[in-house]
């Protein structure tokens, strides 16, 4: 990793951090946004891309009909597609139609990337797996892939159960060697990405940032309470799964802020009664509705555009390497006087 000694007078998007990962995607920062279902659309892969960063398509479950309309949002913009693996056992047609489209990189995560790394690789994109288990590391490489986003359990949305980031990260890149890793759970400014970077990772994948921005696509409810939980107000899951399927594999769940439900389903109201109460909530009461998020809801304080929140994330890079380099200093200048 090479850093830039300051970003004062640099221009808006001057590269800071030059890492496997940027020289790899040929991106000028280290960010991505992560391939969030029904909300990471091609307004905000385009916006991320312009930003500096890669910018990723949530392909999810792989609705086609949906996958289509957002590849002609992007407007031709150089990004990502991702995908939930599992999904595409039964219907890999969405896969095929963002491969059409020529992305620069697929994201395959929960589920055996094996059968699909061909394809995403014929199509001339980069592949990204989602891991999180050595098992799944190993699998991931037999694979081929480019870059695995390694996912941490204080991420938003799907995951594993297990451990966080923070413990994630160094064995990941302890078990691969020189593969690009990107860092995915809790990060949510640029303190994150320098930690994530001190961790082994080349780059981030942040979800829950970029939900609160105006390019996300996401309702009034959800951005006003994304805006006010803090840290201690997520929670692991599975009552969603349970009430609306699809069903996930063993030792899966979801990160969300805590509601009414998750505290009725926690105080075991049973499967039928919380399927009563989610079919019955308005799409916008998030009182009963999921909001996915993680973690890092609590550094998270206003909804800016991507464009602010990049620079906003960037220029805290710059802050926090330039404060780490001055205690380097400092500590030298004690041992020598
Ligand atoms: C609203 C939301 C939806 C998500 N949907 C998906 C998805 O469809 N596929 C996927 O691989 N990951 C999904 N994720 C997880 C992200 O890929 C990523 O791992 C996570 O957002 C990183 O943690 P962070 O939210 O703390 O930044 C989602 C996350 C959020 C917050």
């Amino acid at each position: 990793m090479t850093v830039g000694d300051s970003v004062e007078g640099a221009p808006p998007h001057a590269p800071v951090l030059s890492t496997r990962l940027t020289r790899l995607l040929g991106v000028r920062h280290p960010v991505l946004n992560a391939p969030m279902g029904d909300t990471a659309g091609g307004r905000l892969a385009a916006a991320v891309t312009a930003a500096g960063g890669l910018g990723l398509i949530g392909g999810g479950y792989g609705d086609r009909a949906w996958l289509e309309r957002e590849l002609e949002a992007a407007g031709g913009s150089r990004i990502g597609v991702g995908f939930v693996t599992f999904a595409l056992v039964h219907d890999a047609a969405a896969l095929h139609a963002a491969l059409d489209a020529g992305p620069a990189a697929v994201q395959l995560s929960f589920g055996d990337p094996r059968p699909h790394a061909d394809a995403v690789h014929a199509a001339g994109a980069m592949l990204l797996c989602g891991v999180h288990t050595p098992e799944e590391v190993d699998r991931a490489v037999e694979a081929g892939a480019d870059v695995l986003v390694a996912q941490g359990s204080d991420a938003g949305g799907h995951g594993r159960r297990g451990p966080s980031t923070m413990a994630v990260l160094p064995s990941i890149r302890d078990r691969v060697g020189d593969l690009p890793v990107v860092a995915a759970g809790g990060i949510g400014d640029g303190r994150g990405v320098v930690a994530a970077l001190a961790l082994g990772a080349d780059g981030v994948s942040m979800g829950t940032r970029f939900l609160a921005t105006a390019e996300a696509i996401t309702t009034a409810a959800e951005r006003r309470a994304v805006l006010e939980a803090r840290a201690t107000d997520t929670v692991r899951t599975d009552v969603i799964d349970v009430v609306r399927g699809p069903a996930w594999p063993t030792g899966h769940d979801g990160r969300v802020l805590r509601n009414r439900l998750v505290d009725e389903w926690e105080s075991g109201c049973g499967p039928e009664r919380a399927a009563q109460r989610f079919s019955a909530a308005d799409v916008d009461d998030v009182s009963v509705q999921p909001v996915w998020a993680g973690e890092s809801v609590g550094v998270i304080h206003a909804i800016g555009t991507v464009e602010v929140v990049m620079e906003e994330i960037m220029d805290e890079v710059a802050r926090t390497t330039g404060m780490l380099a001055a205690m380097r200093a400092d500590r030298a200048a004690e041992v020598t006087s």
